[in-house]
């Protein structure tokens, strides 16, 4: 957030405060302001972790006057939560301070770049290059437009980000690359309020517009905008008359569903994370270990289940798949010096996970965390560990969590596979691509199903209890959604292997009962599946077909068909699973269950 006012003002601090407390839900891994006072220095307040700690170090700095002033709330990827990671960062001289929500592409190479220029850098924050760049520019060029543009240009990645410098006290500079930020201004056109939600700004302003890939310079009496091509962009506010304070920032009625809505931004940002050479060092573990095992609990334990099936086929590396709570009974006493463990956690608290992995390190295993809050116990525990950079997940059902620590498990699948010689180049190279089309693909997903969902959920809702069946690659995404039913609305959901109905679980069906049917890719599996619908149809079952749009079958079989977008099978899972967790959320709303905390449950599971 920013804040740039005609006047000095003591008002800036206590209301700069107010929007980072609107913000908190994006992340609370460090909280800081950066602000010029008027003596033209920039005066710095951080704080690492916890947010409710910052007003205790506020000591005198609430009554400063100061001003232009920019802040943050951190949710760390790059580097853990630490006062040096915590925003906002600065250059070496300290004149120039950023604040950056989003992620910077290859961090690793421009820092190298940078620290082969003799830059010094304090911190292992991607936000932190971008000071870096500016100061680096303004050493040939004093033209602050054209340095902002060019270092937006070198610069790559998903990003938003507010910049305050000593040598230009009286303005703030925006750089926003592929992402999203609102400038705002008060009724009397004298103040500024910029932020990366317009709910966090929205009682302040009269009017406001958005950034998605642009520079801004803002003066109390003058706002300067252009595209990153160099071109000026008209200034466009809209009124905000009508707006009023969401409970949940966006307008949602829950996070979970904001957070299936945000999951192609979040995914967008996910896809950059991930330094090449962490992702190199892992598939070197994978190909040197004498066993391999995935482990994971609730959805962490299906997104596993799914990087055993793709690191077979792409990789050809065979990974035992066990979940976290049963590894020590299992398999512990397998496990030998050579062995590699791929523990996925969104928390990197859980409890079963911890546990599972500090027994196997006493047999001498090495181990993988794949995980979204740094700084966690599994993060520590980790000989290398991998952020999945989706951002802070609120409510406790996990759903773009599971998307994360899937493209994860595919980037280190690729790799593997890359350096196993098990796939040609050119076709990694293809599926690289394909992978790319994924957030769009996930946007388009929500659109078309959506209002299916809401009539399909409202036949079902009084049911209760139901299938959710797949095969192959799909059957952890049966498993996911079966489970993401039974969190969010209390149905007694069941995910089944399809084959394996026929033996045992089809004793249950009758007439009406509720059998969703996730299509299976693999190509005997799917007529198999066809089959199968047919014979459950003959008792009674009430199908949900999810399928593609290239299906000609699933119409003639049930009037109740969802089509996903068609793509390549590898690729099924990541849009299979929306339609699942849109369900899940509508039946939850129809039963009027508290979707974002189901009773008896917790973020993380710490016994
Ligand atoms: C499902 C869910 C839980 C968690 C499980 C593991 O929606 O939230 O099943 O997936 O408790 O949690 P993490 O991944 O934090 O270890």
């Amino acid at each position: 957030m920013g804040i740039i006012s005609k006047d000095f003002s003591s008002d800036n601090v206590k209301i700069a405060i107010e929007i980072l407390g609107k913000l908190s839900h994006l992340g609370n891994d460090g909280t800081g302001l950066a602000a010029v006072n008027k003596k033209l220095e920039i005066q710095v307040k951080k704080v690492p972790r916890e947010f409710s700690k910052f007003n205790a170090i506020l000591d005198g700095f609430l009554e400063l006057e100061l001003n232009p002033i920019i802040g943050e709330i951190r949710f760390a990827t790059h580097g853990r939560p630490s006062l040096e990671n915590t925003p906002p960062l600065s250059d070496c001289k300290e004149t120039i301070f950023v604040v950056m929500e989003g992620v910077i592409k290859d961090y690793a190479s421009k820092k190298e770049n940078l620290l082969d220029k003799h830059h010094v850098f304090n911190s292992r924050n991607d936000a932190e290059l971008i000071a870096h760049v500016i100061e680096e520019e303004l050493q040939s060029n004093k033209d602050l437009e054209k340095v902002l543009l060019n270092t937006a240009n070198y610069l790559d990645g998903s990003y938003a980000s507010i910049i305050i410098s000593s040598s230009f006290p009286h303005l703030i500079s925006i750089i926003v690359n592929n992402s999203k930020l609102y400038i705002g201004r008060n009724g009397e056109g004298d103040t500024y309020y910029v932020a990366s939600e317009l709910d966090a700004i929205s009682k302040y302003i009269s009017e406001y517009m958005i950034l998605n890939r642009a520079i801004a310079l803002i003066a109390p009496d003058k706002l300067k905008i252009k595209s990153l091509d160099g071109k000026k962009i008209d200034v466009n506010f809209r009124n905000i008359n009508l707006f009023s304070e969401h409970r949940i920032p966006g307008g949602y009625r829950f996070y979970m569903e904001r957070e299936i809505y945000e999951s192609p931004l979040a995914l967008r940002k996910a896809m950059i994370v991930h330094q090449k050479q962490y992702l190199e060092l892992i598939s070197r573990m994978i190909l040197g270990a004498e066993k391999i095992y995935l482990i994971g609990a609730g959805t962490s334990y299906h997104a596993a289940l799914l990087g055993g099936y793709i690191l077979r086929e792409l990789a050809g590396i065979s990974a035992n798949v066990i979940d976290s709570t049963e590894f020590p009974y299992y398999a512990l006493k397998d496990v030998t010096p050579g062995t590699v463990i791929i523990a996925l956690s969104q928390s990197g608290k859980s409890t079963d996970i911890i546990r599972a992995i500090s027994k196997a390190k006493m047999y001498g295993a090495s181990i993988v965390g794949i995980l979204n809050q740094l700084g966690s116990p599994l993060m520590y525990a980790s000989n290398l560990y991998l952020p999945i950079g989706v951002g802070l997940e609120h409510a406790v059902p996990a759903t773009k969590s599971f998307l994360g620590q899937l493209l994860a498990l595919y980037k280190i699948t690729f790799k593997t596979a890359e350096m196993n010689n098990t796939i040609p180049k050119e076709k990694i190279r293809e599926f690289q691509d394909m992978m790319h089309a994924l957030p769009a693909l996930i946007e388009e997903t929500l659109s078309i199903v959506a209002a299916r969902i809401e009539e399909i959920a409202k036949e079902l809702y009084e049911r209760n209890s139901m299938y959710v069946s797949s095969r192959g690659l799909n059957f952890p995404i049966a498993l996911e959604g079966a489970l993401k039913i039974k969190e969010v609305s209390y149905i007694h959901a069941e995910g089944v292997e399809a084959g394996m109905l026929r033996h045992g679980p089809k004793a249950v069906i009758s007439e009406g009962f509720p059998v969703i049917a996730v299509m299976p890719y693999e190509r005997d599996a799917r007529e198999d599946t066809y089959s199968l619908i047919r014979e459950i149809k003959d008792l009674g079952a009430d199908v949900t077909i999810i399928t593609d749009t290239g299906d000609m079958i699933a119409d003639k079989l049930s009037d109740k068909v969802i089509k996903i977008p068609k793509v390549d099978k590898l690729f099924t899972p990541f849009l299979n699973v929306i339609p699942l967790q849109l369900l899940a959320l509508h039946l939850g709303i129809l039963r009027k269950t508290p979707i974002d905390a189901p009773r008896g449950l917790s973020k993380y599971v710490v016994l």
